[in-house]
């Protein structure tokens, strides 16, 4: 061999040998990789809710500004150590923040701030009493999608955006706590999850998927550490219930509007049947004190001047003659028939303004309240409306629905609330797509629908 490519042959050699022990033994610098997820929830018109998860175990605080640059004038959460037992996950409450402010937060790590991108987010606070506002919801996406619906739904510019369920597709039945760990993990760290998490405020509440099996009720192996996850790694609002096993429903207001987000999942005991003849009545609420939470809920809001938008993670409508009842359901409110009533038949008593959002059913579909008066004898005709699938398959679930449905894969729906502090409270739905354009109905028609529901004159 020649002297010269002997001495090329050699330096390629080096080359080579160099970048193996590059790649073996990099470190990468912690300043550039030290945080695996960070989102905000919890929202109010003074606080928020910031969770996240470091790759290793850290000394965290939260910095909070109205300046997204400079972060001029800052303020920070307590510490808070991510340990291990935890899997580095935590979170912090920020608190005296302002109404109607957007705000820009990001992590110190160490006591180190890092500018960092993904270290980041902003959400807007809402104002005290009455405002207009949009916000943005989906249920049903693959675990860890990295769909571009994300950030379609983050152009919407919503002050929140609600996962109505089955946030993955896990189906957690065994080694719950690390199985629930990684799902979230897998979950907030998409990146285009993760842009539209960082960049408006996050609200959640699981259906079956996400909580344990398909149709899991509450024999779920892994309900309490389901509910022990839920309450440690999302940054939720307050618990309606504090014990072990209690479900996972909370409230909230943005403006004049109180939404519920009702658990129905965690407590569910479904009923039995011998073929078509039931022969156990069953109960998503599960317990007389969940329900009546939930009445009370509905009252309170209604007494305070509020309209309520109701989260119903399953479908509302479905009954004998509907298109797709089945005569054993147990997977949608067609099953529970007296606990519908009974629901129903509250909001006829006591006048509730109230409309419904439902997750679930692979579908867009909407009901002007035609089809989904349960009270005894009428006086109870909900809109209702659902927004799925984020990026699933599509499916068509219960019904009918007066404004049609569509049941195709990349669909979120947007309630535009508008409220100029008069006697009611108009609402604006719309289905669209992963474009952001108007969805078409089976029908042909475009799934919109605007109504008005009425501020009680005793409040
Ligand atoms: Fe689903």
């Amino acid at each position: 061999m020649k002297p010269k490519r002997k001495l090329t042959l050699s330096i390629m050699g080096i080359i080579v040998v160099i970048s193996v022990l590059y790649w073996v033994f990099y470190t990468p610098n912690l300043a550039d990789d030290e945080v695996a997820y960070v989102l905000a929830g919890g929202l109010t018109s003074r606080s928020a809710v910031v969770s996240f998860n470091t790759y290793r175990p850290a000394k965290v605080r939260v910095q909070v500004s109205t300046e997204a640059i400079t972060f001029a004038n800052s303020h920070y959460s307590a510490y808070t150590e991510t340990i291990a037992e935890n899997y580095n996950t935590s979170k912090v409450l920020l608190d005296s923040l302002q109404p109607d402010t957007q705000y820009y937060y990001r992590l110190e790590i160490n006591d180190t701030i890092d500018a960092f991108e993904g270290y980041s987010g902003t959400f807007t606070t809402p104002k005290d009493g009455a405002f207009s506002y949009k916000v943005a919801f989906g249920s049903c996406m693959v675990t860890g999608s990295n769909s571009d619906i994300f950030e379609q739904i983050a152009r919407e510019d919503p002050l929140l955006f609600i996962s109505t369920g089955d946030l993955h597709y896990e189906n957690i039945n065994r080694n719950c706590e690390a199985n629930f760990i990684q799902a979230y993990y897998r979950v907030f760290s998409s990146s285009a999850q993760s842009k539209l998490y960082r960049s408006t405020a996050f609200a959640y509440m699981w259906d079956d998927h996400d909580y344990g099996n398909n149709n899991s009720d509450a024999s779920s192996a892994c309900q309490q550490d389901a509910i022990a996850a839920y309450r440690d790694f999302i940054p939720h609002y307050p618990l309606a219930f504090q014990e072990d096993k209690a479900p996972i429903s909370q409230t909230f207001s943005l403006g004049r509007v109180r939404f519920i987000l009702t658990d129905l999942r965690s407590q569910k005991v479904k009923p039995e049947y011998d073929g078509c003849e039931r022969t156990k009545v069953g109960t998503n609420f599960g317990s007389e004190a969940h329900m009546k939470w939930f009445q009370d809920q509905m009252l309170l809001a209604k007494d305070s001047g509020q309209v309520v938008v109701w989260l119903s993670g399953i479908p509302y409508i479905n009954h004998e003659g509907g298109p797709n009842y089945d005569c054993d359901e147990d997977d949608d409110w067609g099953g529970f028939p007296e606990e519908r009533q009974a629901i129903a038949n509250f909001v006829k008593e006591h006048q509730i303004p109230i409309s419904i959002i439902c997750g679930d059913a692979h579908m867009v579909a909407m009901d002007d309240g035609s089809n989904s008066d349960y009270a005894e004898g009428g006086g109870a005709p909900i809109p209702v409306f659902h927004a799925a699938p984020i990026d699933r398959y599509g499916s068509y679930k219960g019904g009918p629905y007066s404004k049609g449905y569509r049941s195709r894969s990349g669909q979120y729906g947007t309630i535009e609330v508008e409220d100029n502090g008069g006697n009611e409270v108009c609402l604006t739905w719309t289905a669209k797509d992963k474009n952001g354009n108007v969805v078409q109905s089976n029908t042909e028609q475009e799934l919109s629908y605007q109504f008005c529901l009425p501020i009680s004159s005793d409040s």
